[in-house]
C-alpha cells in the first residue's frame, strides 16, 4: 500500500513527532508532556498513513467533548485542511476527496464507540480516557479485513492501562515515542518557562517530562486520587450546602499567602497574594463570598497567623466563624491524639480519606497538585502518624506546601477553636441559668472557648452594651 512519506509534506516536525508518525507498528504511544506537540503529532500520523488511502473510515476520539472540539477536531481539520471534501459538524466527520471518512468520537461512554469496522484510530489523551476504551477501539479495527492501526497521543496519568500496554505488555505490534514538552520547538520559550514554574517535583516529572510515575513510599496522595479530584468538575450550587475557606498565611522565608474556598466538597476559588501585606485583598476575596454562603474560615494563627486572624475576627461580620488553627498543636481529640503525632497529621489524614473517597473536586491548580504529591508521612516511635518536616521535605527539594496546607485548612473536619467552643458551651450549660446562656459572652460564637475576665476591657464594655437585660 503507498503512503506519503512525510518528509513530503508541507509540514515541519520535531524529531520526535517525525519517528512516532513514520512508524509502522500496529498500536504506537507518543507520551508527550503538556504542549510537547501529541495532537499535532497524532493528526499529520492519520494524514501521512491513512487519509491518504481511499475508501477507509478512521475514528477520532478524546475524553470529553470539550477536549474533543477544541483539540482534536479542530488541530485535525486544520492539517488535513488541503484533503477534505467536506465537513460535516454536527456529526463531527470529516469527508475527504478520495472517499475516506474520519468520525470524532469522545470516550466519556466507551461502549458508544461500538459501530463500524474501522481501519484506523488516534486516541487523543489516551491516558484520561476510560480503560474499556482501548479494547473496544482495537476491536473494531479491522476493516477490509485486515487489522488496522491505532495509535494513542498523551500525557501520562499514573502508571495505569496506557503503561500497562506499551511498557508491562510491550510487544512487537507495539511501539513508544516520549517528549518533554521543553523539546518542542515549537512552543515559545516564555511560554515553557511560566508552565515550568507552576510544576514541581514528581508531577513535574509527568506533566512535563511525560515519565510514568509511580506512587512513592509513604506518599499520603495517590496519583489516582489526585487526577480523580482534578478532572471532576466543580461549581457553586444555591443550596449546595455551606461554603468553607482555608487559609494559609505567608510566614518568614514563603512568599504566598494562599485561599482556598470550597463548597461541601467542591473547591470552587483558589487565590494566592504575594503582597508583603496580603489582609486587604484576602478580606475583599473573603467578602465576595458572603452572599454566596461563606459561614466559616480556617486559617492558619501560627505565628504572622495570630494577627491576620484577629484582623479576620474583626473585620467580618460576626456569624462568620473565623477559627484560628496552629497545626503545630495537639490534635483536636484524645481519641485523635492517639493516632496522630499533631493537628497537622490529623487535617492531613482527614483530607487523605476525602480524595480516597472521591470527595474532591475542581482542583486544577497544578501547583497544588504538585506539593499534595509531594507530601510524605511516616509514623514516630509510637505509632502515631506523623507528616514529614518542612525541612526534610525541603532537603529532598520540595518547596514549603502553602497551596497544599490551604486546602488542608479548608477541608479540616473540626477545629480547635471550635472545639472549645463546644466545650464552653458544654461547661457553661452545666452551670449557668438559661438567661445567663443568652449573654453574648457566654455564645460561643462570641469569644469561643476564652473566659470572661480574659477579654479585653473593650470587647467586655461592647458586650455588656449589646446585653438585654
Ligand atoms: N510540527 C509542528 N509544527 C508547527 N507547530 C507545531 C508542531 N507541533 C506542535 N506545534 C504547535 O505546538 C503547540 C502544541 O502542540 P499540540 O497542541 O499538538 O500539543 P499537545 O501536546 O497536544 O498539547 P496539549 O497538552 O495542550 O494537548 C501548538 O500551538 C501547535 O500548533
Ligand atoms: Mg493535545
Amino acid at each position: 500500500m503507498a503512503t506519503t512519506a512525510p518528509e513530503r509534506l508541507p509540514l515541519s516536525l520535531s524529531r520526535t513527532q517525525r519517528e512516532f508518525v513514520q512508524d509502522e507498528h500496529l498500536y504506537s504511544l507518543f507520551l508527550g508532556g503538556i504542549g510537547a506537540g501529541k495532537s499535532h503529532a497524532g493528526a499529520v500520523k492519520a494524514l501521512a498513513q491513512e487519509v491518504i488511502r481511499p475508501n477507509t473510515l478512521g475514528l477520532v476520539v478524546a475524553p470529553t467533548y470539550p477536549m474533543l472540539r477544541d483539540a482534536s477536531w479542530r488541530t485535525s481539520l486544520e492539517l488535513w485542511g488541503p484533503l477534505i471534501a467536506e465537513v460535516v459538524r454536527s456529526e463531527m466527520r470529516v469527508v475527504f476527496k478520495n472517499g475516506s471518512e474520519a468520525i470524532f468520537r469522545t470516550a466519556d461512554d466507551p461502549e458508544r464507540l461500538r459501530g463500524p469496522n474501522m481501519s484506523w484510530a488516534w486516541i487523543d489523551e489516551a491516558a484520561i480516557c476510560h480503560p474499556d476504551t482501548w479494547k473496544i477501539v482495537i476491536g473494531r479495527l479491522r476493516q477490509h479485513g485486515r487489522a488496522g492501526r491505532a495509535w494513542l497521543t498523551t500525557t501520562p496519568k499514573g502508571m495505569n492501562w496506557v503503561y500497562e500496554v506499551f511498557v508491562t505488555r510491550a510487544g512487537d505490534d507495539t511501539a513508544m515515542f516520549r517528549a518533554a514538552t521543553r523539546l518542542n520547538p515549537f512552543l515559545s520559550t516564555d511560554y515553557v518557562r511560566s508552565l515550568t514554574s507552576q510544576y514541581e517535583g514528581e508531577f513535574a516529572a509527568q506533566e512535563l517530562e511525560a515519565e510514568f510515575i509511580s506512587d512513592q513510599a509513604g506518599a499520603l496522595m495517590e496519583w489516582k486520587w489526585l487526577e480523580g479530584a482534578r478532572e471532576r468538575p466543580a461549581h457553586w450550587a444555591e443550596r449546595g450546602g455551606e461554603v468553607v475557606a482555608g487559609i494559609d498565611v505567608a510566614g518568614p522565608g514563603e512568599d504566598e499567602t494562599v485561599v482556598y474556598v470550597r463548597q461541601a466538597s467542591r473547591i470552587l476559588e483558589m487565590r494566592a497574594f504575594q503582597d508583603s501585606d496580603s489582609r486587604g485583598p484576602v478580606l475583599a476575596m473573603l467578602q465576595s463570598w458572603l452572599h454566596k454562603g461563606l459561614k466559616t474560615i480556617n486559617a492558619d494563627s501560627a505565628g504572622q497567623g495570630w494577627y491576620f486572624v484577629e484582623h479576620l475576627k474583626d473585620s467580618l461580620p460576626a456569624t462568620i466563624e473565623v477559627n484560628g488553627v496552629n497545626v503545630g498543636e495537639r490534635p483536636s481529640t484524645d481519641e485523635a491524639a492517639e493516632r496522630n503525632a499533631n493537628l497537622k497529621a490529623e487535617l492531613y489524614w482527614a483530607l487523605r480519606e476525602r480524595f480516597r473517597d472521591g470527595a474532591v473536586s475542581g482542583l486544577t491548580d497544578p501547583l497544588t497538585l504538585s506539593q499534595l504529591s509531594g507530601i510524605r508521612y511516616g509514623h514516630d516511635s509510637r505509632g502515631r502518624v506523623k507528616i514529614e518536616s518542612k525541612d526534610d521535605a525541603s532537603k529532598r527539594g520540595d518547596k514549603s506546601p502553602d497551596r497544599a496546607e490551604a486546602l488542608m485548612l479548608a477541608f479540616a473536619p473540626r477545629l480547635q477553636d471550635q472545639m472549645l467552643a463546644t466545650a464552653w458551651q458544654g461547661q457553661a450549660a452545666n452551670v449557668l441559668t438559661p438567661d445567663e446562656m443568652r449573654m453574648p459572652w457566654n455564645a460561643p460564637s462570641e469569644r469561643p472557648g476564652a473566659p470572661w475576665a480574659a477579654q479585653s476591657a473593650d470587647k467586655q464594655s461592647d458586650w455588656l452594651g449589646k446585653a438585654t437585660w
